[in-house]
């Protein structure tokens, strides 16, 4: 599939351009100044406004990802349930920062609500959501990805 393939598939309308980012993001891993600029074309805007339509999306990526990219939501519901514990615990047992764009290896973002408020604290890691997520499941859930 190739990024013009996509673009047809919407109309060039404003409305559009958010889904065709979420595909192109989902299909390619990021969108890269190459794609944001055929995007740009097409749907004859700035390419800035392109990148500010993806940098405002949490699930659009613009940088190339990591190989185990994490998650922590920090919204109001997960922040009270102490997501920013497991934040910290985190960042602890992999010894990283969270928004570090340095690390080649390793990206953890603290994001805004991922619409499972419900079973906060919500840790994606590598687009597998883990819900209700406490400090102490930290270490069982790594395991899995080191
Ligand atoms: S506040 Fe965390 S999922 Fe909504």
């Amino acid at each position: 599939m190739t990024v013009e393939k996509i673009l047809l598939g919407f109309d060039p309308e404003p409305r559009n351009i958010l889904p065709a980012l979420k595909k192109i993001s989902a299909s390619f891993g990021f969108v890269d100044e190459e794609n944001a600029q055929k995007m740009a074309d097409y749907f004859d805007i700035s390419i800035s406004r392109i990148f500010e339509t993806a940098t405002f999306y949490d699930l659009v990526k613009t940088k190339k990802r990591a190989p185990l990219e994490i998650q922590v939501c920090s919204g109001a519901n997960c922040a009270t349930k102490d997501a920013y514990r497991v934040i910290r615990e985190i960042e602890r047992q992999l010894k990283i920062k969270a928004g570090d764009q340095f690390n080649p290896k390793i990206r953890l973002e603290i994001v805004s609500c991922l619409g499972q408020c419900g079973n906060g604290p919500v840790v994606i890691i590598n687009e597998t959501a883990f819900l209700r997520v406490t400090p102490r499941k930290i270490y069982d859930i790594l395991k899995n990805y080191l």
